[in-house]
Protein backbone atom coordinates (compact mmCIF):
# COMPACT_ATOMS: atom_id res chain seq x y z
CA UNK A 1 0.00 0.00 0.00
CA UNK A 2 2.68 2.21 0.10
CA UNK A 3 2.99 3.29 -3.56
CA UNK A 4 -0.49 4.60 -3.08
CA UNK A 5 -0.24 8.35 -2.22
CA UNK A 6 -3.89 9.49 -1.22
CA UNK A 7 -3.45 13.12 -1.16
CA UNK A 8 -5.69 14.27 1.53
CA UNK A 9 -4.98 17.84 1.24
CA UNK A 10 -4.94 21.06 2.43
CA UNK A 11 -6.44 22.51 -0.38
CA UNK A 12 -6.51 25.89 0.50
CA UNK A 13 -2.37 25.93 2.09
CA UNK A 14 -1.88 25.24 -1.62
CA UNK A 15 -3.59 27.56 -3.64
CA UNK A 16 -2.20 30.27 -1.29
CA UNK A 17 1.32 28.85 -1.91
CA UNK A 18 0.53 29.36 -5.51
CA UNK A 19 -0.45 32.44 -5.24
CA UNK A 20 2.82 33.35 -3.33
CA UNK A 21 4.94 31.88 -5.65
CA UNK A 22 5.62 35.30 -8.44
CA UNK A 23 7.95 33.74 -10.11
CA UNK A 24 7.67 29.93 -11.58
CA UNK A 25 7.33 27.07 -9.34
CA UNK A 26 9.78 25.04 -9.58
CA UNK A 27 9.55 21.80 -7.08
CA UNK A 28 6.32 20.87 -6.88
CA UNK A 29 6.13 18.55 -3.56
CA UNK A 30 3.19 16.51 -2.19
CA UNK A 31 3.79 14.81 0.97
CA UNK A 32 3.17 12.20 3.44
CA UNK A 33 -0.54 12.59 3.42
CA UNK A 34 -1.03 12.87 7.39
CA UNK A 35 1.04 15.90 7.77
CA UNK A 36 -1.13 19.38 7.89
CA UNK A 37 -0.39 20.32 4.40
CA UNK A 38 0.29 17.87 2.01
CA UNK A 39 0.57 19.53 -1.35
CA UNK A 40 2.56 22.59 -2.00
CA UNK A 41 4.88 24.17 -4.64
CA UNK A 42 8.04 25.05 -4.15
CA UNK A 43 10.41 27.73 -6.11
CA UNK A 44 14.09 26.76 -6.75
CA UNK A 45 14.80 30.04 -8.94
CA UNK A 46 17.73 31.59 -7.22
CA UNK A 47 15.97 35.18 -7.35
CA UNK A 48 19.61 36.49 -8.36
CA UNK A 49 20.54 34.41 -11.33
CA UNK A 50 18.96 36.31 -14.10
CA UNK A 51 22.44 39.00 -13.36
CA UNK A 52 24.52 38.47 -16.03
CA UNK A 53 27.66 35.90 -15.62
CA UNK A 54 30.99 37.70 -15.07
CA UNK A 55 33.34 37.48 -18.08
CA UNK A 56 36.17 38.29 -16.02
CA UNK A 57 38.22 35.37 -15.63
CA UNK A 58 40.64 36.73 -13.11
CA UNK A 59 39.02 35.18 -10.03
CA UNK A 60 37.78 32.36 -11.44
CA UNK A 61 39.02 29.26 -10.74
CA UNK A 62 39.83 26.23 -13.39
CA UNK A 63 37.35 23.27 -12.87
CA UNK A 64 39.41 20.58 -12.24
CA UNK A 65 40.24 17.84 -14.27
CA UNK A 66 36.68 15.14 -14.86
CA UNK A 67 36.82 11.51 -14.14
CA UNK A 68 33.10 9.76 -15.46
CA UNK A 69 31.49 8.66 -12.28
CA UNK A 70 28.52 7.31 -11.39
CA UNK A 71 26.35 7.89 -8.38
CA UNK A 72 23.24 6.37 -7.16
CA UNK A 73 19.95 8.20 -6.50
CA UNK A 74 17.51 6.96 -3.83
CA UNK A 75 14.46 7.74 -4.38
CA UNK A 76 11.76 9.27 -2.24
CA UNK A 77 8.12 10.47 -2.54
CA UNK A 78 8.95 13.80 -3.36
CA UNK A 79 12.66 13.41 -5.41
CA UNK A 80 15.56 12.02 -5.83
CA UNK A 81 18.69 11.91 -2.83
CA UNK A 82 22.03 11.92 -3.93
CA UNK A 83 24.52 11.02 -0.81
CA UNK A 84 27.24 13.87 -1.03
CA UNK A 85 30.44 12.67 0.60
CA UNK A 86 31.92 15.50 2.19
CA UNK A 87 34.67 16.42 4.91
CA UNK A 88 37.89 14.71 6.50
CA UNK A 89 36.31 12.52 7.55
CA UNK A 90 33.76 12.05 5.26
CA UNK A 91 30.12 12.63 6.44
CA UNK A 92 27.40 11.26 4.58
CA UNK A 93 24.63 14.11 3.64
CA UNK A 94 21.83 12.90 1.22
CA UNK A 95 20.59 15.81 -0.90
CA UNK A 96 18.04 16.09 -3.55
CA UNK A 97 19.50 16.13 -7.06
CA UNK A 98 17.92 19.50 -8.91
CA UNK A 99 18.79 20.39 -12.45
CA UNK A 100 16.78 23.86 -11.40
CA UNK A 101 19.18 25.54 -9.56
CA UNK A 102 22.85 25.92 -9.40
CA UNK A 103 24.01 25.57 -5.04
CA UNK A 104 24.85 22.87 -3.34
CA UNK A 105 24.04 23.02 0.42
CA UNK A 106 23.60 20.82 3.29
CA UNK A 107 22.45 21.99 6.42
CA UNK A 108 25.07 22.71 9.20
CA UNK A 109 26.34 23.11 12.19
CA UNK A 110 24.37 20.13 14.17
CA UNK A 111 22.69 21.61 17.03
CA UNK A 112 22.17 24.72 15.98
CA UNK A 113 21.07 23.82 12.52
CA UNK A 114 17.14 25.37 12.38
CA UNK A 115 14.82 24.87 9.86
CA UNK A 116 11.68 27.07 10.45
CA UNK A 117 8.23 25.99 8.66
CA UNK A 118 9.38 22.89 8.13
CA UNK A 119 6.91 20.14 9.02
CA UNK A 120 8.68 16.57 7.93
CA UNK A 121 12.00 17.93 9.54
CA UNK A 122 10.14 18.82 12.80
CA UNK A 123 8.39 15.56 12.93
CA UNK A 124 11.31 13.58 12.29
CA UNK A 125 14.64 14.99 12.59
CA UNK A 126 16.20 12.70 10.90
CA UNK A 127 18.13 14.18 8.05
CA UNK A 128 22.04 14.13 8.29
CA UNK A 129 23.69 17.29 9.16
CA UNK A 130 26.68 18.45 8.45
CA UNK A 131 29.69 19.07 11.36
CA UNK A 132 31.87 21.54 10.27
CA UNK A 133 33.93 21.18 13.23
CA UNK A 134 34.32 17.20 12.68
CA UNK A 135 36.07 17.61 9.61
CA UNK A 136 39.64 18.71 9.36
CA UNK A 137 39.60 20.02 5.61
CA UNK A 138 36.92 22.39 5.92
CA UNK A 139 37.45 26.55 4.88
CA UNK A 140 35.44 28.97 4.68
CA UNK A 141 35.40 30.30 0.98
CA UNK A 142 37.25 33.63 0.32
CA UNK A 143 35.75 36.82 -0.53
CA UNK A 144 37.88 36.78 -3.49
CA UNK A 145 36.51 33.68 -5.33
CA UNK A 146 34.36 33.38 -8.45
CA UNK A 147 31.62 31.74 -5.92
CA UNK A 148 31.35 34.23 -3.79
CA UNK A 149 31.32 36.59 -6.52
CA UNK A 150 28.04 34.84 -7.99
CA UNK A 151 26.15 33.84 -4.77
CA UNK A 152 26.30 37.72 -3.09
CA UNK A 153 25.16 38.64 -7.26
CA UNK A 154 27.40 41.14 -7.09
CA UNK A 155 28.26 43.83 -10.17
CA UNK A 156 31.60 44.00 -9.74
CA UNK A 157 34.11 41.83 -8.13
CA UNK A 158 34.96 44.26 -5.40
CA UNK A 159 31.81 44.01 -2.96
CA UNK A 160 32.25 40.98 -1.26
CA UNK A 161 35.73 41.46 -0.28
CA UNK A 162 34.28 45.33 0.59
CA UNK A 163 31.62 43.99 2.41
CA UNK A 164 34.23 41.40 4.36
CA UNK A 165 36.47 45.08 5.32
CA UNK A 166 39.16 44.47 2.64
CA UNK A 167 40.50 48.09 2.26
CA UNK A 168 40.89 49.28 -1.52
CA UNK A 169 44.50 48.97 -1.48
CA UNK A 170 44.35 45.15 -0.39
CA UNK A 171 41.58 44.77 -3.33
CA UNK A 172 43.47 46.17 -6.10
CA UNK A 173 46.53 44.11 -5.58
CA UNK A 174 43.88 41.19 -4.81
CA UNK A 175 46.22 40.07 -1.27
CA UNK A 176 42.07 40.61 0.63
CA UNK A 177 41.89 36.92 1.47
CA UNK A 178 39.02 37.31 4.09
CA UNK A 179 36.06 35.06 4.47
CA UNK A 180 33.26 35.63 2.02
CA UNK A 181 30.44 37.28 3.76
CA UNK A 182 27.08 35.11 4.64
CA UNK A 183 24.88 35.35 2.18
CA UNK A 184 21.11 34.60 1.45
CA UNK A 185 19.67 32.70 -1.27
CA UNK A 186 16.27 32.34 -2.45
CA UNK A 187 14.06 30.29 -4.08
CA UNK A 188 11.00 31.16 -5.99
CA UNK A 189 7.72 29.84 -3.83
CA UNK A 190 8.77 31.84 -0.65
CA UNK A 191 12.05 28.88 -0.20
CA UNK A 192 15.31 31.27 1.50
CA UNK A 193 18.15 29.84 2.96
CA UNK A 194 21.44 30.97 4.61
CA UNK A 195 24.48 30.35 5.92
CA UNK A 196 28.35 30.90 4.70
CA UNK A 197 29.99 29.17 1.71
CA UNK A 198 32.06 26.28 2.44
CA UNK A 199 35.09 24.58 1.17
CA UNK A 200 35.93 20.74 1.78
CA UNK A 201 36.81 17.47 0.29
CA UNK A 202 33.75 15.80 -1.99
CA UNK A 203 34.42 11.67 -2.75
CA UNK A 204 32.92 10.47 -5.90
CA UNK A 205 32.65 7.02 -7.43
CA UNK A 206 34.11 5.74 -10.49
CA UNK A 207 31.98 4.68 -13.17
CA UNK A 208 34.15 1.14 -13.98
CA UNK A 209 34.43 0.58 -10.49
CA UNK A 210 32.30 1.49 -7.71
CA UNK A 211 34.56 0.98 -4.81
CA UNK A 212 37.20 3.24 -6.89
CA UNK A 213 36.62 6.52 -4.92
CA UNK A 214 38.16 10.13 -6.18
CA UNK A 215 38.62 13.06 -3.81
CA UNK A 216 37.74 16.19 -5.26
CA UNK A 217 39.74 19.15 -2.99
CA UNK A 218 38.04 21.95 -2.32
CA UNK A 219 34.81 21.39 -3.75
CA UNK A 220 32.51 25.21 -2.66
CA UNK A 221 28.85 24.25 -1.29
CA UNK A 222 26.52 26.22 0.87
CA UNK A 223 26.80 25.50 4.62
CA UNK A 224 23.08 26.29 5.94
CA UNK A 225 22.22 27.59 9.23
CA UNK A 226 18.58 28.39 8.54
CA UNK A 227 16.27 27.29 6.21
CA UNK A 228 13.06 28.53 5.49
CA UNK A 229 10.66 25.93 4.56
CA UNK A 230 11.65 22.89 2.99
CA UNK A 231 13.44 20.60 0.92
CA UNK A 232 16.45 20.53 3.12
CA UNK A 233 19.71 20.13 1.28
CA UNK A 234 20.20 20.39 -2.68
CA UNK A 235 23.00 18.96 -4.90
CA UNK A 236 22.44 22.23 -7.81
CA UNK A 237 22.74 20.43 -11.21
CA UNK A 238 22.33 24.01 -12.93
CA UNK A 239 23.75 25.37 -15.67
CA UNK A 240 25.89 28.03 -13.37
CA UNK A 241 29.62 28.15 -12.15
CA UNK A 242 28.41 27.11 -8.43
CA UNK A 243 26.79 23.87 -9.89
CA UNK A 244 27.69 20.44 -8.81
CA UNK A 245 28.76 19.23 -12.68
CA UNK A 246 30.23 22.54 -13.67
CA UNK A 247 32.64 22.65 -10.59
CA UNK A 248 33.50 18.86 -11.14
CA UNK A 249 33.75 19.75 -14.59
CA UNK A 250 31.71 18.44 -16.27
CA UNK A 251 29.84 21.43 -17.80
CA UNK A 252 31.48 20.97 -21.22
CA UNK A 253 30.05 17.06 -20.79
CA UNK A 254 27.15 16.07 -19.84
CA UNK A 255 25.08 13.71 -17.61
CA UNK A 256 22.13 11.31 -17.72
CA UNK A 257 20.05 9.79 -15.10
CA UNK A 258 17.40 7.03 -15.54
CA UNK A 259 14.46 7.66 -12.50
CA UNK A 260 12.90 4.72 -11.00
CA UNK A 261 8.95 4.12 -11.25
CA UNK A 262 7.32 5.98 -8.18
CA UNK A 263 6.75 2.26 -6.82
CA UNK A 264 10.13 1.88 -5.87
CA UNK A 265 10.31 5.63 -3.63
CA UNK A 266 11.47 4.76 -0.46
CA UNK A 267 12.64 1.45 -1.28
CA UNK A 268 16.36 0.71 0.52
CA UNK A 269 17.09 -1.80 -1.94
CA UNK A 270 16.79 -0.29 -4.85
CA UNK A 271 18.80 3.03 -6.64
CA UNK A 272 18.53 5.10 -9.56
CA UNK A 273 21.80 5.42 -11.78
CA UNK A 274 22.98 9.27 -12.05
CA UNK A 275 25.85 9.04 -14.68
CA UNK A 276 28.33 12.26 -15.26
CA UNK A 277 31.33 12.71 -17.72
CA UNK A 278 31.99 10.87 -21.21
CA UNK A 279 30.21 8.01 -20.80
CA UNK A 280 26.69 9.67 -20.51
CA UNK A 281 26.85 11.65 -23.40
CA UNK A 282 28.59 8.69 -26.04
CA UNK A 283 25.63 6.34 -26.65
CA UNK A 284 22.97 7.58 -29.37
CA UNK A 285 21.36 4.00 -29.83
CA UNK A 286 17.65 5.00 -29.73
CA UNK A 287 17.88 8.42 -28.07
CA UNK A 288 16.09 11.09 -29.26
CA UNK A 289 17.51 14.57 -28.90
CA UNK A 290 16.07 18.24 -28.37
CA UNK A 291 17.74 21.41 -28.66
CA UNK A 292 18.05 22.82 -25.33
CA UNK A 293 17.57 26.42 -25.93
CA UNK A 294 19.20 29.35 -24.05
CA UNK A 295 17.25 32.75 -22.52
CA UNK A 296 19.47 35.05 -23.05
CA UNK A 297 18.39 37.50 -20.31
CA UNK A 298 16.34 35.50 -17.88
CA UNK A 299 17.50 32.52 -15.84
CA UNK A 300 20.22 31.37 -18.47
CA UNK A 301 21.02 28.67 -15.55
CA UNK A 302 17.97 26.49 -16.41
CA UNK A 303 18.01 23.84 -18.90
CA UNK A 304 15.10 24.64 -21.38
CA UNK A 305 13.50 22.42 -24.43
CA UNK A 306 10.67 23.84 -26.71
CA UNK A 307 7.51 22.11 -26.30
CA UNK A 308 5.64 21.62 -29.74
CA UNK A 309 2.89 19.92 -29.10
CA UNK A 310 0.96 17.09 -27.30
CA UNK A 311 -0.53 14.31 -28.73
CA UNK A 312 -3.58 12.09 -26.78
CA UNK A 313 -4.48 8.34 -28.27
CA UNK A 314 -2.92 7.74 -31.56
CA UNK A 315 -1.82 10.93 -32.87
CA UNK A 316 -5.18 11.90 -33.87
CA UNK A 317 -5.65 14.59 -31.51
CA UNK A 318 -2.79 17.57 -31.75
CA UNK A 319 -2.61 19.87 -29.24
CA UNK A 320 0.06 22.41 -30.50
CA UNK A 321 1.57 24.15 -28.13
CA UNK A 322 1.90 28.04 -28.11
CA UNK A 323 4.48 29.56 -29.05
CA UNK A 324 6.02 30.76 -25.19
CA UNK A 325 6.88 26.92 -25.03
CA UNK A 326 9.57 26.94 -27.65
CA UNK A 327 10.61 30.84 -28.05
CA UNK A 328 11.29 33.38 -25.93
CA UNK A 329 10.02 36.67 -25.53
CA UNK A 330 12.41 40.42 -25.70
CA UNK A 331 12.73 39.80 -22.20
CA UNK A 332 13.79 36.31 -21.86
CA UNK A 333 10.00 34.89 -20.85
CA UNK A 334 8.93 31.64 -22.22
CA UNK A 335 10.50 28.15 -22.72
CA UNK A 336 9.98 24.82 -20.87
CA UNK A 337 12.30 23.92 -18.39
CA UNK A 338 13.12 20.50 -17.57
CA UNK A 339 13.69 20.33 -14.23
CA UNK A 340 14.33 17.39 -11.76
CA UNK A 341 13.58 19.33 -8.62
CA UNK A 342 10.17 20.01 -9.98
CA UNK A 343 7.80 16.88 -9.24
CA UNK A 344 4.92 17.12 -11.53
CA UNK A 345 4.99 18.75 -15.34
CA UNK A 346 3.20 22.18 -15.46
CA UNK A 347 1.64 24.04 -18.84
CA UNK A 348 0.34 27.14 -19.08
CA UNK A 349 -3.05 28.00 -19.77
CA UNK A 350 -5.21 27.88 -22.31
CA UNK A 351 -2.52 25.64 -23.74
CA UNK A 352 -3.36 23.24 -20.41
CA UNK A 353 -7.28 23.88 -20.17
CA UNK A 354 -7.14 22.26 -23.94
CA UNK A 355 -5.46 19.94 -22.82
CA UNK A 356 -7.67 18.71 -20.19
CA UNK A 357 -10.75 18.79 -22.43
CA UNK A 358 -9.06 16.62 -24.92
CA UNK A 359 -8.63 14.08 -22.59
CA UNK A 360 -11.99 14.21 -21.11
CA UNK A 361 -13.41 14.08 -24.37
CA UNK A 362 -11.48 10.35 -25.01
CA UNK A 363 -11.85 9.14 -21.54
CA UNK A 364 -14.85 7.14 -21.20
CA UNK A 365 -14.92 6.93 -17.38
CA UNK A 366 -16.62 8.78 -15.07
CA UNK A 367 -15.14 11.76 -13.41
CA UNK A 368 -13.95 11.02 -9.42
CA UNK A 369 -15.00 15.08 -8.74
CA UNK A 370 -14.61 14.38 -5.28
CA UNK A 371 -11.09 13.62 -5.38
CA UNK A 372 -10.33 16.52 -7.45
CA UNK A 373 -11.70 18.56 -4.63
CA UNK A 374 -9.61 16.43 -2.27
CA UNK A 375 -6.56 16.07 -3.76
CA UNK A 376 -6.26 19.62 -5.63
CA UNK A 377 -4.95 17.50 -8.87
CA UNK A 378 -7.67 18.44 -11.90
CA UNK A 379 -8.69 15.38 -13.56
CA UNK A 380 -9.69 12.34 -11.43
CA UNK A 381 -11.57 9.23 -12.87
CA UNK A 382 -13.05 6.30 -11.48
CA UNK A 383 -11.35 3.44 -13.35
CA UNK A 384 -12.83 -0.36 -13.47
CA UNK A 385 -10.67 -2.66 -11.19
CA UNK A 386 -11.37 -6.11 -11.97
CA UNK A 387 -10.40 -8.30 -8.87
CA UNK A 388 -9.52 -4.79 -7.34
CA UNK A 389 -6.22 -4.52 -9.21
CA UNK A 390 -5.66 -1.83 -11.22
CA UNK A 391 -5.18 -1.98 -15.19
CA UNK A 392 -2.64 -0.13 -16.94
CA UNK A 393 -4.56 0.28 -19.90
CA UNK A 394 -7.37 2.50 -18.92
CA UNK A 395 -6.48 5.41 -20.44
CA UNK A 396 -5.02 7.29 -24.05
CA UNK A 397 -1.51 7.20 -24.08
CA UNK A 398 -0.10 10.85 -23.61
CA UNK A 399 2.70 11.93 -26.49
CA UNK A 400 4.63 14.76 -25.71
CA UNK A 401 6.63 16.15 -28.71
CA UNK A 402 9.46 18.06 -28.54
CA UNK A 403 11.39 20.43 -30.74
CA UNK A 404 13.95 18.44 -33.66
CA UNK A 405 10.73 16.09 -34.48
CA UNK A 406 11.19 14.15 -31.01
CA UNK A 407 8.46 12.02 -29.47
CA UNK A 408 8.39 11.22 -26.39
CA UNK A 409 5.39 8.76 -25.21
CA UNK A 410 5.39 9.06 -21.21
CA UNK A 411 4.82 5.64 -19.34
CA UNK A 412 0.81 6.06 -18.33
CA UNK A 413 1.77 5.55 -14.86
CA UNK A 414 3.83 8.54 -14.96
CA UNK A 415 0.58 10.73 -16.11
CA UNK A 416 -2.21 8.95 -14.24
CA UNK A 417 -2.13 7.99 -10.69
CA UNK A 418 -3.66 5.59 -7.93
CA UNK A 419 -5.18 8.19 -5.89
CA UNK A 420 -6.51 5.14 -3.37
CA UNK A 421 -6.60 1.39 -3.10
CA UNK A 422 -9.58 0.02 -5.36
CA UNK A 423 -12.54 -1.05 -3.77
CA UNK A 424 -15.99 -2.71 -5.33
CA UNK A 425 -13.70 -3.43 -8.33
CA UNK A 426 -13.21 0.56 -8.81
CA UNK A 427 -10.67 2.90 -8.05
CA UNK A 428 -9.25 6.50 -9.02
CA UNK A 429 -6.69 7.94 -10.91
CA UNK A 430 -5.62 11.41 -11.34
CA UNK A 431 -3.56 13.04 -14.06
CA UNK A 432 -0.36 14.10 -12.41
CA UNK A 433 0.17 17.40 -14.47
CA UNK A 434 -0.15 20.99 -13.38
CA UNK A 435 -1.41 24.44 -14.32
CA UNK A 436 1.56 26.91 -14.71
CA UNK A 437 1.11 29.88 -12.48
CA UNK A 438 2.65 33.20 -13.64
CA UNK A 439 3.91 31.63 -16.64
CA UNK A 440 4.12 35.13 -18.04
CA UNK A 441 7.34 35.39 -15.97
CA UNK A 442 10.22 32.81 -16.66
CA UNK A 443 9.72 30.02 -18.09
CA UNK A 444 6.64 29.25 -19.05
CA UNK A 445 6.55 25.36 -18.70
CA UNK A 446 8.06 22.47 -16.14
CA UNK A 447 8.54 19.21 -17.74
CA UNK A 448 8.70 17.46 -13.91
CA UNK A 449 10.54 14.67 -12.54
CA UNK A 450 7.50 12.37 -12.20
CA UNK A 451 6.83 12.55 -16.15
CA UNK A 452 10.70 11.64 -16.02
CA UNK A 453 10.44 7.81 -14.79
CA UNK A 454 11.58 5.45 -16.76
CA UNK A 455 12.71 7.28 -19.27
CA UNK A 456 16.97 7.54 -19.71
CA UNK A 457 17.39 11.21 -19.57
CA UNK A 458 20.93 12.48 -21.15
CA UNK A 459 21.95 16.08 -20.56
CA UNK A 460 24.44 16.39 -23.28
CA UNK A 461 25.98 19.78 -22.85
CA UNK A 462 28.77 19.29 -25.13
CA UNK A 463 26.14 19.01 -27.86
CA UNK A 464 23.79 21.36 -25.98
CA UNK A 465 21.21 18.89 -26.32
CA UNK A 466 18.55 16.51 -23.96
CA UNK A 467 18.03 13.48 -25.33
CA UNK A 468 15.31 10.85 -24.12
CA UNK A 469 14.83 7.09 -24.08
CA UNK A 470 12.27 5.14 -22.64
CA UNK A 471 13.67 2.79 -20.42
CA UNK A 472 13.21 0.31 -17.92
CA UNK A 473 15.45 1.98 -14.87
CA UNK A 474 14.41 -0.57 -12.61
CA UNK A 475 16.85 -3.16 -14.74
CA UNK A 476 19.53 -0.68 -15.64
CA UNK A 477 19.70 -0.27 -12.05
CA UNK A 478 20.12 -3.46 -11.84
CA UNK A 479 22.71 -4.27 -14.52
CA UNK A 480 24.71 -1.06 -12.92
CA UNK A 481 24.91 -3.03 -9.77
CA UNK A 482 22.20 -0.44 -7.78
CA UNK A 483 19.55 -3.48 -7.23
CA UNK A 484 20.49 -5.12 -4.28
CA UNK A 485 18.38 -8.14 -3.16
C1 LIG B 1 -1.75 8.02 8.63
O1 LIG B 1 -2.44 7.99 9.83
C2 LIG B 1 -3.23 6.82 10.02
C3 LIG B 1 -4.02 6.94 11.32
O2 LIG B 1 -3.48 7.92 12.14
C4 LIG B 1 -2.31 5.61 10.04
O3 LIG B 1 -3.05 4.41 10.18
C5 LIG B 1 -1.53 5.55 8.72
O4 LIG B 1 -0.60 4.49 8.76
C6 LIG B 1 -0.80 6.86 8.48
N1 LIG B 1 -0.22 6.82 7.16
C7 LIG B 1 1.03 7.21 6.92
C8 LIG B 1 1.47 7.09 5.51
O5 LIG B 1 1.77 7.64 7.79
C1 LIG C 1 26.22 16.97 17.60
O1 LIG C 1 27.10 17.53 18.52
C2 LIG C 1 27.20 16.82 19.75
C3 LIG C 1 28.07 17.61 20.68
O2 LIG C 1 29.16 18.16 20.02
C4 LIG C 1 27.74 15.42 19.46
O3 LIG C 1 27.80 14.69 20.66
C5 LIG C 1 26.82 14.73 18.47
O4 LIG C 1 27.35 13.48 18.11
C6 LIG C 1 26.65 15.57 17.22
N1 LIG C 1 25.67 14.93 16.37
C7 LIG C 1 25.87 14.80 15.06
C8 LIG C 1 24.76 14.16 14.31
O5 LIG C 1 26.86 15.17 14.48
C1 LIG D 1 38.25 -1.31 -7.78
O1 LIG D 1 38.94 -0.30 -7.06
C2 LIG D 1 39.47 -0.74 -5.82
C3 LIG D 1 40.05 0.44 -5.10
O2 LIG D 1 40.72 1.29 -5.97
C4 LIG D 1 40.54 -1.83 -6.10
O3 LIG D 1 41.03 -2.31 -4.88
C5 LIG D 1 39.88 -2.95 -6.88
O4 LIG D 1 40.86 -3.90 -7.26
C6 LIG D 1 39.21 -2.43 -8.13
N1 LIG D 1 38.48 -3.52 -8.78
C7 LIG D 1 38.52 -3.70 -10.09
C8 LIG D 1 37.69 -4.83 -10.61
O5 LIG D 1 39.17 -3.00 -10.84
C1 LIG E 1 14.90 -4.96 1.03
O1 LIG E 1 15.63 -6.16 1.11
C2 LIG E 1 15.49 -6.82 2.36
C3 LIG E 1 16.45 -8.00 2.38
O2 LIG E 1 16.36 -8.72 1.19
C4 LIG E 1 14.04 -7.24 2.53
O3 LIG E 1 13.87 -7.87 3.77
C5 LIG E 1 13.15 -6.01 2.47
O4 LIG E 1 11.78 -6.38 2.52
C6 LIG E 1 13.41 -5.24 1.20
N1 LIG E 1 12.67 -3.99 1.24
C7 LIG E 1 11.81 -3.63 0.29
C8 LIG E 1 11.07 -2.36 0.51
O5 LIG E 1 11.64 -4.29 -0.73
C1 LIG F 1 -4.47 2.87 -31.22
O1 LIG F 1 -4.14 1.97 -32.25
C2 LIG F 1 -4.12 0.62 -31.86
C3 LIG F 1 -3.64 -0.24 -33.00
O2 LIG F 1 -3.64 0.47 -34.17
C4 LIG F 1 -5.50 0.21 -31.39
O3 LIG F 1 -5.49 -1.12 -30.96
C5 LIG F 1 -5.93 1.12 -30.25
O4 LIG F 1 -7.24 0.83 -29.87
C6 LIG F 1 -5.83 2.57 -30.64
N1 LIG F 1 -6.08 3.38 -29.47
C7 LIG F 1 -6.81 4.49 -29.50
C8 LIG F 1 -6.96 5.20 -28.21
O5 LIG F 1 -7.34 4.91 -30.51
C1 LIG G 1 -10.60 -12.47 -10.86
O1 LIG G 1 -10.18 -13.49 -9.99
C2 LIG G 1 -10.78 -14.77 -10.26
C3 LIG G 1 -10.37 -15.75 -9.18
O2 LIG G 1 -9.08 -15.49 -8.72
C4 LIG G 1 -10.35 -15.24 -11.65
O3 LIG G 1 -10.97 -16.48 -11.94
C5 LIG G 1 -10.79 -14.20 -12.66
O4 LIG G 1 -10.32 -14.55 -13.95
C6 LIG G 1 -10.25 -12.81 -12.31
N1 LIG G 1 -10.82 -11.82 -13.21
C7 LIG G 1 -10.09 -10.93 -13.85
C8 LIG G 1 -10.82 -10.00 -14.75
O5 LIG G 1 -8.88 -10.85 -13.70
C1 LIG H 1 9.64 12.54 -37.49
O1 LIG H 1 9.77 11.27 -36.86
C2 LIG H 1 8.92 10.27 -37.40
C3 LIG H 1 9.12 8.99 -36.60
O2 LIG H 1 9.22 9.28 -35.26
C4 LIG H 1 9.23 10.06 -38.86
O3 LIG H 1 8.32 9.12 -39.40
C5 LIG H 1 9.11 11.38 -39.62
O4 LIG H 1 9.51 11.20 -40.94
C6 LIG H 1 9.98 12.44 -38.95
N1 LIG H 1 9.76 13.72 -39.61
C7 LIG H 1 10.75 14.51 -39.96
C8 LIG H 1 10.39 15.78 -40.60
O5 LIG H 1 11.93 14.20 -39.75
C1 LIG I 1 -19.91 -1.74 -3.00
O1 LIG I 1 -20.98 -2.28 -3.77
C2 LIG I 1 -22.08 -2.73 -2.97
C3 LIG I 1 -23.10 -3.42 -3.88
O2 LIG I 1 -23.17 -2.76 -5.11
C4 LIG I 1 -22.69 -1.53 -2.25
O3 LIG I 1 -23.73 -1.94 -1.42
C5 LIG I 1 -21.59 -0.86 -1.41
O4 LIG I 1 -22.08 0.32 -0.80
C6 LIG I 1 -20.40 -0.51 -2.25
N1 LIG I 1 -19.35 -0.03 -1.39
C7 LIG I 1 -18.69 1.09 -1.66
C8 LIG I 1 -17.60 1.44 -0.68
O5 LIG I 1 -18.91 1.80 -2.60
Amino acid sequence: MASYFSIITNIVSFLTIIALCNVNQTLARHKNPNSSSSLFVFGLTHSSSSLPIPKSSRYLTKPSQPLDMMESLREVTDGYLISLNIGTPPQVIQVYMDTGSDLTWAPCGNLSFDCIDCDDYRNNKLMLVFSPSYSSSLVRDTCGSSFCFNIHSSDNHFDPCTMAGCSLSTLLKSTCFRPCPSFSYMYGGGGVVTGTLARDTLKIHGISNNSEVRDIARFCFGCIRTTYREPIGIAGFGRGALSLPYQLGFLQKGFSHCFLAFKYANNPNISSPLVLGDVAISSEDNLQFTPMLKSPILYPNYYYIGLEAITVGNYTTANEAPLNLKEFDSQGNGGMIIDSGTTYTHLPDPFYSQLLSTLGSMIPHPRATEFEMKTGFDLCYKVPCPNNTFRNDVFPPITFHFLNNVSLVLPQETCFYAMAAPSNSTGVKCLLFQIMNDGDYGPAGVFGSFQQQNVEVVYDLEKERIGFRPMDCASAAASQGLHKN
